[in-house]
């Protein structure tokens, strides 16, 4: 079925994915282009409307051509200042759309389309616990059942309880192929001695490739590969407009000659739209709910040399951070919150005895991309109550600070 479509027409701005947002809310579905896209690619796509954010019809930038096609258009030169009304008076009154995309729609859609592409070949995922991966091999999974195998990396840089979450979730409930690589061993041996961040990243990088690898080799022959691509992704790499950089992170990423067809289910939803899919497929709201979290894991948080001793202090202090921050019901509406482990010594008092241990560092942002960050303002109490587990608890551990540093100049990360 050909469903209606608006055109946003990207002018630049940081916002401008917020008016693609806002159309998908109203139940239309639309897709962004560059401002100087190739006006026959925009007709070959039968648009119903065009939407120009972050800029006016007397912009000098807009092509002459475009404003021929005498489709509706909507200026919006500041994306701000577009209130839903005026957005669903445009669409439903001015266009006359029916509003007819929905994501119960996308998902029948969807499992259909990878059902039909894939016929009876073999396809493999590669979960990384993250919600992307994770909403993408639920989707794949319905469209193709045991035709998927699923491949989860444990490097021993997880996060508490999050590789047994993944087991679970994936294997016990929902009954997939799930192929669990215990690496811990081998990720902690190759980080000895090691302390510089990026040579870090790269042992850990280059090690997970390995692994997986490995398991794929054992696994026979594999057509598709899933991968967790979401619409932002997309539009920073398509639209030449875009203030967004494109994360210079890619670990965790896979080597460019893997011979694989991509299937990539979650390539035209936003973030928030993926977080919705995976909810109406069943999936558990720690996974949904999960915060970013770098692909080499705990590894940067242990800072300098990477110990099996110092991830599981470091691990334990960090479930204290994430169990205080989801009773204070703040985990969703922070973008990143945790705990870092700093590689000296301070002096303490315990029971009467002078300690000599680690301090653990709090960390906790609001962002929106994570290009930049303000400190969350946490309240107080809880600091102090998570200050007080934490020494209380964690042995190793004898002091807590909170950064106060927004992003720029510090990095939400501190290695
Ligand atoms: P920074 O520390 O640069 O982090 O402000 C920005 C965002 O990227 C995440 N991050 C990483 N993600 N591999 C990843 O996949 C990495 O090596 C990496 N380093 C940082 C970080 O958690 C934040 O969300």
């Amino acid at each position: 079925m050909q469903k209606e479509l608006v055109i946003v027409l990207d002018f630049g701005g940081q916002a401008n994915q917020l008016i693609a947002r806002k159309i998908r809310e109203q139940s239309v579905y639309c897709e962004m282009l560059a401002y100087d896209e190739d006006v026959e690619k925009i007709i070959s796509r039968n648009p119903k409307a065009m939407i120009l954010a972050g800029a006016d019809l007397r912009s000098n930038l807009l092509n002459q051509q475009l404003l021929g096609l005498g489709l509706p258009i909507l200026e919006v030169p500041k994306i701000k200042e577009l209130s839903t009304e005026r957005l669903e008076h445009f669409l439903f009154s001015e266009v006359g759309l029916k509003g007819d995309w929905d994501l119960i729609g996308f998902i029948q859609e969807t499992v259909a389309d990878i059902r039909a592409k894939v016929g009876d070949k073999q396809v493999l995922c590669g979960l990384s616990g993250g919600v992307d991966s994770a909403v993408a091999a639920v989707l794949v999974h319905q469209a193709v059942k045991d035709q998927l195998v699923c491949v989860y990396v444990d490097n021993g840089l997880m996060r508490k309880g999050e590789s047994e979450e993944v087991i679970k979730t994936f294997r016990d409930k929902l009954g997939m192929n799930l192929v669990y690589a215990d690496a811990q061993e081998r990720f902690l041996s190759k980080l000895a001695g090691v302390s510089d961040p990026e040579q870090k990243r790269k042992i850990i990088g280059t090690e997970f490739i390995r692994v997986f690898e490995e398991e794929k080799n054992k696994l026979g022959e594999i057509d598709y590969l899933v991968q967790g691509t979401v619409y932002s992704d997309v539009i920073e790499s398509g639209t030449k407009t875009s203030q967004n950089i494109k994360s210079h992170h890619n670990v965790g990423g896979l080597p460019e000659d893997m011979d694989f067809k991509l299937i990539e289910p979650l390539r035209l939803l936003f973030k928030d739209e993926v977080r919705k899919v995976g909810e109406k497929l069943g999936l558990p709201p720690e996974i949904v709910w999960r915060q970013p979290f770098p692909g080499p894991g705990l590894g940067v948080r242990v800072l300098e040399e990477v110990s099996r001793e110092k991830v599981e202090i470091l691990r334990e202090a960090d479930a204290i951070v994430r169990e205080e921050m989801k009773k204070a019901g703040l985990e969703r509406s922070i973008w990143q919150s945790f705990a870092v482990l700093l590689p000296v010594k301070t002096v303490g008092v315990k029971n009467d005895a002078r300690t000599y241990a680690y301090p653990v560092i709090i960390r906790a942002v609001m962002s929106e991309d994570a290009m930049m960050a303000d400190i969350a303002k946490l309240p107080y109490e809880l600091l102090e109550l998570m200050a007080k587990r934490i020494v209380a608890e964690v042995e190793g551990v004898n002091r807590v600070a909170y950064d106060i540093t927004s992003k720029p100049p510090g990095t939400i990360e501190w290695e």
